[in-house]
């Protein structure tokens, strides 16, 4: 069994698509052993609790400095004993130490088609106002390894979603969650847990 720890910061829908995929049988081989927040009182722990996950709240707030934030962020994810880190939504700077240590373990959703509209100040609803501003006509989400950059990682999995007239980013966030990200993300998992993904000189590479 892969033992999948989640990170997150928000509302956690990607989260639930994993919750909702592994209790399907969509993801197989899969436990998720625990759903880690930096904010308090966000809907993502409400639906690891409702699942029987356990959930763990580490807030940058309550630390004297990044530093100190960092080695404690380490020593959480470290205690769950993971194979695989999941960032769904999580908005915090990941730690070179910590991607170091769990080098092509990893992974990462990101609401655009890489190397679209990524790095640093595109993430959440920002990615698609600039979607938007640019008048692109078609947009996606990406599924990608995490290395010491911001969203430049080896590319998993991505998956297209048309803009449509009329749309607000509100809108097209929606699209993108629901057409690419809820099935981009859970497949991602199971294919890892299943033992179809390796990464070879930077690049993934699909049995
Ligand atoms: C998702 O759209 C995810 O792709 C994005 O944050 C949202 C979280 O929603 N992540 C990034 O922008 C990372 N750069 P959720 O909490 O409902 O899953």
């Amino acid at each position: 069994m892969l033992r999948v720890a989640v990170l997150v910061s928000g509302g956690g829908t990607n989260l639930q698509a994993i919750i909702d995929a592994v209790q399907s049988g969509r993801i197989t081989n899969t436990e998720l052993v625990g759903v880690v927040s930096n904010n308090p009182g966000v809907y993502a722990l409400e639906r690891a609790k409702k699942a029987g996950i356990k959930d763990i709240v580490i807030s940058p707030k309550d630390y004297e400095n990044r530093d100190t934030f960092n080695q404690a962020l380490i020593e959480t994810v470290d205690s769950l004993n993971p194979d695989l880190i999941v960032l769904a939504g999580f908005l915090v700077v990941i730690p070179p130490a910590m991607i170091d240590k769990y080098e092509n373990r990893i992974i990462n959703i990101h609401p655009s088609l890489i190397p679209a509209f990524c790095g640093t100040g595109y993430y959440g609803l920002k990615v698609h106002e600039a979607a938007l501003a640019r008048g692109v006509k078609v947009v996606g989400a990406t599924v990608h390894f995490v290395d010491r950059g911001t969203d430049t990682g080896p590319i998993l999995l991505q998956k297209a979603v048309a803009v449509e007239d009329g749309d607000t980013p509100k809108s097209l966030q929606q699209r993108v969650m629901e057409q690419a990200e809820w099935i981009l993300l859970p497949k991602a998992i199971d294919m890892i847990a299943n033992g179809k993904v390796t990464v070879v000189h930077g690049k993934v590479v699909v049995k």
